[in-house]
């Protein structure tokens, strides 16, 4: 991982998402780090990524983290485990700054959490057909079986706001009846944009599996990056200020993003990246 410059803790941290499912992560960023100062962009307009082909995501991917790079980011937080699950070596190989993934946190946080050995994820197609969650789960724990499915329903769910209705509820159970017949004792939320269905997950799966979301791991693991090269935002009393860019502006944006932040928004500015 390449290091960062010196004095550079007041430097704003990127986060990118291909649409608003990021912002659960941006969410927990502000309530564990709250000194930090945060860029993040959505690339609405191209959303989703999940049934686009891998070199797309990478095009797409590059582009997004260009814009963040040109704003003077301290770490980029590619906030979407499709984007993750396929473009990690390229945006390294060209991005010369920490760049801090969903899938590897997760993967160690579910290995930790797992008694019965029996892992379930969910992602998008494009991160359940790379098998990315496979090989980080295996690699930190290679006894453990890990079962996945892929729910291409739920991002289009989530970023229209059906996340309470008996529509959630249908494709919950639809998606991962499968899952639940394997015995997994935690169940992975593969993309930003679950969590937003958390609870009609929970409450399908049962209590007994335990729910992972990238969102606090991911915050965990890029705090002790930061730590380790001496770029943590010093606590001055002030929050960090917090920039929403969109590649795209649609109807309900404010209300569903929002949602997804917990709090009120602020500055939302489009740009279109080519
Ligand atoms: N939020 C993205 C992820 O974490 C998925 C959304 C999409 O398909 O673009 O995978």
């Amino acid at each position: 991982m390449a290091s960062v410059q010196q004095n550079i803790e007041s430097h704003p941290i990127g986060v990118f998402d291909s649409g608003l499912g990021g912002l659960t992560v941006v969410r927990e960023l502000r309530r564990h780090l709250p000194h930090e100062t945060i860029i993040y962009f959505g690339d609405i307009a191209r959303l989703p990524y999940g049934i686009k082909s891998k070199q797309q995501i990478i095009e797409f991917s590059k582009q997004n983290s260009d814009f963040l790079a040109k704003q003077g980011i301290k770490a980029l937080v590619v906030a979407c485990n499709t984007s993750a699950s396929v473009s990690l070596p390229a945006l390294r190989k060209s991005f010369k700054l920490p760049v801090i993934d969903v899938i590897f946190p997760a993967a160690r946080r579910a290995a930790g959490l797992t008694q019965a050995g029996r892992i379930g994820v969910i992602g998008t197609t494009a991160t359940i057909q790379s098998g990315a969650y496979d090989r980080a789960i295996r690699r930190l724990a290679p006894k453990v079986k890990v079962f996945s499915a892929a729910c291409p329903l739920f991002v289009p769910l989530v970023e229209e706001g059906w996340t309470r209705d008996g529509i959630a509820e249908d494709t919950v159970k639809k998606y991962l009846s499968p899952l639940v017949r394997q015995n997994i004792d935690v169940l992975v939320l593969g993309c930003t944009h679950y969590p937003m269905l958390k609870g009609k997950i929970q409450q399908f799966v049962g209590p007994r599996v335990k729910i992972v979301d990238s969102a606090l791991p991911t915050v965990n693991f890029l705090k002790d990056v930061l730590h380790c090269q001496g770029a943590l935002a010093s606590p001055n009393g002030k929050p960090g200020a917090l920039s929403i860019f969109v590649s795209d502006f649609p109807r309900n944006f404010i209300r569903i993003g929002e949602r997804f932040l917990g709090q009120k928004m602020n500055s939302v500015e489009v740009v279109r990246l080519k």
